[in-house]
This record gives C-alpha cells, structure tokens and sequence, in this order.
C-alpha cells in the first residue's frame, strides 16, 4: 500500500534526490478543408496554400515537397506491414503468443478481434498473464509510446470485475481530461460484448447526485474529481475497489497537484487492492520512489536505448528567433496537412500566440490548452481525431497518451524544458511519440532558435543516445534515406 510513503510529500523530494540502483527483478527488456478557430469552432476557409507561399521561395519548397513525400510514403499502411514488424523480435509490437493464449474471456476476445488487434504487441504479452494471475500481483510496467499499453490495462480491468456486483471495483487515474476520455472508449469498445459491465466518468462536469453510490463496474476519471467521488459525494467507496490503475504513473506522482490527489485517494484503498502503474517513461528517480511505494510489485523496464522508437525521425531547424521559427512553421505548413500534425509549444500565451499569427496569415489550425473550457476541450479533440481539423497547436496538455492515428508530424515549436529550463526529456519522448502509433512511421521536427535551444537539443540526444538530424535543405539526398 502507499500508506504513509504518501502522506509526506518530502518522501518523494527524498526518492528524487536520492540515487540507488535498479534492482533486476522480473525485469522485460524488453487537402486543407475545414479547421476551426481557437474556441473550437469550425471557420470558413480563408486561403489557398498559393496566397501564402513566397513565389520562388525554392529551397523551402523543396524541403516542403521531400517531407510531403516522406509523409505521405509513411501513411501508406496495411495490416500486412503490421503483421511483419509483429513477426520481428526486435519489435516492441512482437509477441509470442495470440490473445487466446493470454487467456482472455471469449467476450473479450471478440471486442479484441472486433478492434482490428490480430496479435497481441509485447506489453500486451507480458503484461496480461501478470495483471490476470491469482492471488492478483501489483505491476509497475514501462513500455514504449503507442505501444498499446492502454487495451493492456483495459483488458485487466474488463477481466477483472464481477458483473454481479453492483459497485465500482476498478479504478483509473489519468492526468487529463482529454486522455480519460479516451481511455473510457478504448474500455467501452474492448467491452463492447460484455454487455454487463458498465463503465462510468469520472471527469469536470459530469455530476451526479451527492451520496449516490455508483453502480458501474469500472471508473475512469481525474485525481480531483475521482478524489471528490469517493470523499466528498461518497459516489464510490475506496474500500471496495480491488484494481487501481495509474496511467502516465510518472507524471501522476512526480508532479505536485496529482501526486497530492491521487495519494489521498491511494490512502483510503485497502492493502488488498491490485496496483497497476504504466508508463513509456519513468525517471530513475521516481522508478526509486515506485518500486518502494507499491508493495512487491512485478517490474517491466526498458533500457534507456529501448525507449525511443525507430519509425519516428527527428530533426531540428535552425532558427535565429521566434520569428524565424514561426516563418519555418508557415513553410511547413503544407507538410502539417499532408495528414494530421500537432504543434506543441511551453504555455498557452505561446499556444494563443502561435494560433493568432497562423490565422493572420490565413492558415487554419485549432488549438486545444487549459485555457478552453472542458466542453470545448472535448470537442476539439474528437474534430481532430475524426480528421476534420488537420493542425492542432497544444501545450503539454496534449503531450501524454492522446492516440491519433493519422498524425504523422509532430513540431515542438518550443522545446520542452523543466522550472529549471533544462531539457524535459520525458516529456520530449511523450510529445514526439503523439506521432508513430503501433509502429507507423512518423516525424518529429524540434524549432531551435538559441544556443540554449541547441543544448537542449543536444541533452535530448545525450539522454537517448539517438542523433537528432539537421533539417538541411542542403542535403536532401541523406534526409530521404534515413525516412526509409
Ligand atoms: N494488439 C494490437 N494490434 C493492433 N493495434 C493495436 C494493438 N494494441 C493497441 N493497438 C493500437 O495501438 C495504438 C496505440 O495504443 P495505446 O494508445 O494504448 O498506446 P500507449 O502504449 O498507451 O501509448 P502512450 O505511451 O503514447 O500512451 C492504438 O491506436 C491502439 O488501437
Ligand atoms: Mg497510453
């Protein structure tokens, strides 16, 4: 149990500071058409990509054209291609054995198929058999971005309850609005044949009496209305919830707000309940600070060289300042619509800034940050996910979990940095891996435009020890080998 490790947050300050080895336990190495305006509603198309383009501005145009092919060979996609990096034991998508050797209840097994899942990617192998044993084990388990860690954990879930009993026994924690959503509908459609189980959200907005005990199997929600639920309205009761999931677990107890929330909702659980903790990353440090906080836990780690993916390129461009950033954007732009793109940027001034000279400039794009309202916010995010909006300027809001196929390029106008303006390679990884979804190929272009921009760059590629390339016009030739 978390028990009173939680109680302090100098705990974790001490687990941050501190510097013990891993130990090696169970350890598996494992056509611009409507967009809409920064509330999220649709605008009327203003420009052609002809009225902005520089006439005879040929070298932009010809980097343009390259990553336009680039992209455009990396959305051409069949379930064959899959089914080979599948096949590949160097894959993170590998596996051994198919979803019926994983034991999984034949409702089950149909809402997997009906998904379109043919075999089971890595984490989902490993995983399951750990999550499904009795007497049930607590699990803290890494695994690449868009590696399907989410049916992973939603499988458990949906195993997991017993219909028959009219109370919540799951619990899902995830940092934001949008990425709970999201998860809810990954459960709903993975437990679309079992019909018994009911699924409910936990989320800003959606109220219900107080004093009114859920009867719905699984939760899904946010730290402080998950917290308020099961204090305040007494919706849920903590005592009865037998799986605790903690989805981007890092962020959910290295960072403040939710460390706070989710600890007080962790210390009202019982001893007995099942601790689920998944991420793509997990600092050294709260790596410490997890293995001692969840008791006996079976550990999946990747090394660090494991943890960025080989379909997602990066490249950097070289800027003198933000204004040359923001020309180097417009002269993307024509790429960021080939399929979908997402701009992230450090605030929401940056973000609102960003929105408003793109559509000075006639260019179309959405913006979703904390700024919009959370109905808002949900209406952003499903336009972008059905494809109606092709650009979408965030901030770290969006950086974690969101899963969007079609995105194949991903710009981090401004790069993500700590309080202390050093480089946020976590959130790096999370940011660049909203792109390359189970295996597609993808693209990454970071915007520097100081020599403290390039130092980050130059952390980023220290930590992962993977080079992150120029985007030289000069040397188109090497850029289209290394897509290939
Ligand atoms: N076994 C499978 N076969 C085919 N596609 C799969 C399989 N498992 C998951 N997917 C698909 O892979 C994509 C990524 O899955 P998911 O969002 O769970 O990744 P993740 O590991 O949680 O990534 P992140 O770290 O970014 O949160 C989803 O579109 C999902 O439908
Ligand atoms: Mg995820």
């Amino acid at each position: 149990m978390f028990g009173d490790s939680w109680s302090h947050s100098a705990d974790l300050q001490e687990a941050a500071a501190s510097s013990i080895q891993f130990d090696k336990r169970d350890r598996v190495h494992g056509q611009r058409n409507t967009t809409g305006d920064i509330n999220g509603n649709l605008v009327p198309e203003k420009a052609r990509s002809g009225d902005w383009k520089g006439e005879g501005d040929k070298v932009n145009l010809a980097e343009e054209s390259l990553l336009n092919k680039m992209i455009r060979h990396a959305l051409v996609r069949n379930r064959n291609e899959v089914e080979v990096l599948q096949a590949d034991p160097t894959s993170p998508l590998y596996s051994v054995k198919t979803f019926e050797e994983l034991r999984l209840k034949p409702e089950l097994l149909k809402g997997v198929y009906n998904m379109g899942f043919n075999r089971p990617s890595r984490i989902q192998e490993c995983a399951l058999p750990m999550m499904l044993a009795q007497p049930p084990q607590n699990l803290i388990a890494q695994a690449q971005s868009g590696t399907g860690k989410t049916a992973a954990f939603s499988l458990a879930m949906l195993s997991h309850v017993n219909p028959a009993n009219k109370w919540t026994q799951c619990l899902c924690i995830s940092p934001t609005y949008e990425l709970a959503l999201q998860i809810g509908q990954v459960i709903e459609q993975m437990g679309k044949f079992c019909p018994d189980v009911k699924v409910q959200y936990a989320i800003r907005g959606n109220r219900m009496q107080r004093g009114v005990q859920l009867q719905d199997h699984i939760v899904i929600g946010t730290p402080g209305t998950l917290l308020d639920w099961c204090t305040k309205y007494k919706h849920i009761d903590p005592k009865k919830i037998t799986m605790f999931v903690l989805d981007e677990a890092d962020v959910m107890i290295a960072t403040q707000g939710h460390q706070d929330q989710s600890l007080r909702i962790y210390r009202q659980l019982t001893k007995d309940c099942q601790m689920l903790l998944f991420s793509a990353t997990f600092e050294d440090s709260v790596w410490r600070f997890a293995e001692r906080v969840v008791p006996d836990p079976n550990i999946i780690k990747l090394k660090r060289e494991e943890e960025t993916l080989d379909n997602i390129k990066q490249f950097y461009v070289d800027c003198k300042d933000k204004d040359e950033k923001f020309t180097a954007l417009c002269d993307l732009y024509g790429c960021l619509t080939v399929a979908q793109a997402m701009i992230f940027c450090h605030t929401r001034m940056m973000a609102s800034w960003l929105v408003e000279q793109l559509c000075k400039e006639g260019h179309q794009v959405a913006m979703l940050s904390g700024l919009l309202t959370v109905e808002q916010r949900a209406a952003v995010i499903e336009r972008f996910r059905s494809g109606k909006e092709k650009v979408l300027v965030t901030t770290n809001v969006c950086s974690r979990g969101i899963d969007v196929e079609q995105v194949s390029l991903v710009v981090n106008f401004d790069l993500p940095v700590d309080f202390d303006g050093n480089a946020d390679s976590e959130t790096y990884l999370h940011r660049i891996g909203r792109t390359g979804r189970f295996g597609r190929q993808g693209f990454a272009v970071n915007m520097v435009d100081s020599k403290h921009s390039m130092d980050i760059i130059n952390q980023i590629e220290m930590h992962f020890n993977r080079k992150i390339r120029k985007l030289d016009t000069h040397n188109l030739e090497e850029m289209e080998s290394l897509s290939t």
